[in-house]
């Protein structure tokens, strides 16, 4: 093979691996967990107050602590124009509710609203500051037309907390009764 034969071969096959590398990362880590929760903590960002009342639900079901994830300067309320220039820039906005120590939980439910199809940036900062490796993360949303096929938010979660085990979304309704909902998840992962 030529010399160009070769490098266009090797290209091939360095994007064909960046590909896979990149959209492996938006899948769970597992579908499962080894054993079920134990010590669980509530975490969720809800500017607009509605993945607060999704939260609650989460909450009424696993028990354990809940905590609001707070910005700084706070959010308000449906704030696209800050949260559109820290998406395109990748900013890492300060999360500044103080944040017990995780090794008291083993399971962490993290809410989130989806922002241009994935989770809010103050998200990393949560993730980037607290000890997540070796919890396993339960991402919660609500489910909407987007929110229910882009996956970007596992990727977000995964990349920042690299040696925690992502599970699959738990998608949830706005103005329904989610508890039949959590407790199928809960029984198909594992956790309960
Ligand atoms: C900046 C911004 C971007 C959004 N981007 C999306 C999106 O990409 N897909 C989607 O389904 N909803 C999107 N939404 C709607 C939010 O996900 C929805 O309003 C969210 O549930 C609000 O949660 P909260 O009230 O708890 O803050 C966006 C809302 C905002 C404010």
């Amino acid at each position: 093979m030529s010399t160009l034969g070769t490098i266009i071969v090797l290209a091939f096959i360095i994007v064909v691996a960046l590909l896979g590398y990149f959209f492996n990362k938006t899948m769970p880590t597992d579908l499962k967990v080894a054993k079920p929760m134990y010590k669980t903590l509530v975490l969720y960002f809800s500017p607009a107050d509605e993945v607060s009342d999704l939260a609650h639900e989460v909450h009424q079901a696993v028990g354990g602590d809940i905590i609001e994830l707070k910005g700084n300067p706070a959010y308000t309320g449906h704030d696209k124009t800050r949260a559109f220039k820290e998406w395109i820039t990748g900013a890492t906005p300060e999360q500044i509710t103080p944040i017990p120590d995780l090794a008291n939980y083993d399971t962490i439910f993290i809410g989130y609203p989806i922002w241009f199809g994935t989770a809010p940036m103050v998200i990393k900062d949560l993730l980037k500051k607290n000890g997540f490796a070796g919890k396993d993360i339960v991402p919660f949303a609500m489910e909407t037309a987007i929110s229910g096929k882009r996956t970007r938010s596992i990727r977000l979660l995964r990349t920042h907390a690299p040696r925690a085990k992502v599970l699959p979304r738990l998608l949830l309704h706005k103005g329904q009764d989610n508890q039949v909902r959590i407790a199928a998840y809960l029984k198909e992962t594992g956790l309960k």
